[in-house]
């Protein structure tokens, strides 16, 4: 079931979510079937659970070849539950981010380059990756989600935020 996305300005976005104590449930997949379905229709490249208003640590993410962002690699289709990010560098990138809670603008936003995330899937299973680039980047946008943040809040430069269409013409459109 596609579910309501909540935009920035409603209070349940910057709340702290609880971890998932029970897996291989019902409700757990029922949560993740719909945060897919919801992420689908919205042409997102991830989502977090926050976003449709349920405060759990669950992120999804992946996506083979987006408009928005010609230059990402593929990134698997991916469950993270309860997830630990720990940094595998003080570099720090920028790059550009949206969100479908913050339609119709981007920014550019600093982030650690190169990270190993662990957390479980949905039957619980934990798994861990080392990632960098899109992949890092896009992991730590949907965990800050988990937090109560959105990528506005870690804007430096606000010279690089603002409205999609204004700062690329002819841009391909969506909002994450
Ligand atoms: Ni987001």
């Amino acid at each position: 079931m596609i579910r309501p996305i909540l935009r920035m300005g409603d209070p349940r976005l910057l709340q702290v979510s609880q971890p998932v104590t029970e897996f291989n449930t019902p409700e757990l997949e029922a949560l993740i079937t719909d945060m897919f379905e919801t992420m689908h229709d919205a042409d997102g490249a991830g989502l977090a659970a926050p976003q449709i208003g349920v405060l759990l640590r669950v992120v999804i993410f992946g996506f083979e070849k987006l408009d928005r962002y010609p230059d990402a690699p593929e990134v698997p289709p991916t469950v993270l539950i309860n997830p630990v990010l720990e940094p595998l560098t003080t570099d720090l990138e920028e790059g550009w981010e949206g969100c479908l809670s913050v339609p119709g603008l981007r920014g550019v936003v600093p982030r650690v380059a190169r990270l190993r995330y662990s957390g479980f899937d949905a039957q619980g299973t934990a798994f861990t990756r080392e990632v960098d680039g899109f992949h890092a980047r896009v992991v730590q946008h949907e965990c800050d989600h988990l937090d109560g943040i959105l990528y506005p809040m870690r804007v430096k430069d606000f010279s690089k935020f603002g409205y999609t269409e204004v700062l690329f013409p002819g841009h391909a459109g969506g909002d994450d």
